[in-house]
C-alpha cells in the first residue's frame, strides 16, 4: 500500500479501475508507471475498454507489454474502438495473453471472494427515450445486437454466488455520469436497459464505465448502485490518481 492510501477496511477487497486508454503504436510504456502504481494500491484493476485506438494487434501488443508491469489480476471489457479494425479476435488474444481476463460472451471472474461480471455493453439511449425494436429491419437488427448485450450481462452476474459483485462496462447503464457531455448524443454513450439488469441483482455493490470521456465520476442506479465513469480523461480532470480505486 501507498503511505497515502488508507488500508481497506478488513474483509474489504480493493478495486482500481480505469477506461478508455486509447493506446496506440506509440504510446509504449504510456501505463507502465500506472499498472506499477496500482500494483501497489489495488487488489485488482478493471479495464473498461478502448484499450486500444483503432482496435489494432500491434496497439494491443504495446499495451500487453505494459500489463507486465501488473501483478494482480486484470480483468476487462473491450469498447467500440477495440472493434474499429475488425480484428477484434486478435485483440482478446493478445491482451489474454498478457494475462488479462476479458468479459465478452457472458463469463465471470472471482477474487478475493468478489464477483466481477460485465460485457462491453451498448448505446440505445436512456428511459423513454430507449430506442425500441420498431420498424424497418435494421433497427430491429440493431435493437436485438443491444438486447444480446445487456444479455451477456445477465448471464454473467447470473454466474456469480458471491455476496458481492461488481459490473464492469463501457457504454453507461444510467444518464447521471453523462453530464458534461452533449445532450445530442447521450443516446450513444450507453441505454438503461444494462441498469435494469444491474439492478434486478441484489449482490452488485458498483459499477463502473467508461466511454463518456466529458461525464462526471459519480452516478448511481435507480436502486442506488453507486456507478462510476472511469474513462480516462474524467480522472484526469479529478485532478487526483490516474485511476479510481474504492473499496468492495
Ligand atoms: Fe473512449
Ligand atoms: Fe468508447
Amino acid at each position: 500500500m501507498n503511505a497515502m492510501t488508507p488500508s481497506p477496511e478488513p474483509g474489504k477487497v480493493r478495486v482500481a479501475a480505469i477506461g478508455d486508454l486509447h493506446v496506440t503504436e506509440t504510446s509504449a510504456r504510456a501505463y507502465r508507471e500506472i499498472f506499477a502504481q496500482v500494483s501497489a494500491e489495488a487488489d485488482v484493476l478493471l479495464l473498461c475498454g478502448d484499450l486500444t485506438n483503432y482496435g489494432k494487434p500491434s496497439e494491443a501488443q504495446v499495451l500487453a507489454e505494459d500489463l507486465h508491469a501488473c501483478s494482480v489480476p486484470v480483468i476487462a471489457v473491450l469498447g467500440n474502438h477495440d472493434y474499429e479494425s475488425g480484428c477484434v479476435d486478435d485483440v482478446k488474444e493478445i491482451l489474454t495473453q498478457a494475462g488479462a481476463r476479458i468479459l465478452d460472451g457472458g463469463e465471470a471472474v472471482e477474487v478475493m471472494d468478489v464477483g466481477f461480471g460485465g460485457c462491453m455493453g451498448a448505446m440505445g439511449g436512456f428511459g423513454r427515450g430507449m430506442l425500441s425494436s420498431f420498424g424497418e429491419p435494421s433497427v430491429k437488427t440493431f435493437v436485438q445486437a443491444c438486447i444480446d448485450e445487456t444479455m451477456k450481462l445477465e448471464t454473467s452476474l447470473r454466474m456469480l454466488r458471491t455476496d458481492r459483485s461488481v459490473a464492469v462496462l463501457h457504454y453507461a447503464p444510467i444518464i447521471g455520469t453523462l453530464e458534461g457531455e452533449p445532450l445530442e448524443i447521450f443516446p450513444f454513450l450507453g441505454n438503461s436497459r444494462l441498469a435494469e439488469t444491474i439492478d434486478r441483482f441484489d449482490n452488485v455493490r458498483a459499477v463502473v464505465h467508461g466511454h463518456a470521456h466529458r461525464g462526471v465520476h459519480k452516478g448511481e442506479t435507480p436502486k442506488g448502485v453507486p456507478v462510476f465513469n472511469v474513462a480516462r480523461p474524467v480522472l484526469a480532470r479529478s485532478g487526483e490518481r490516474p485511476f479510481a480505486l474504492f473499496d468492495v
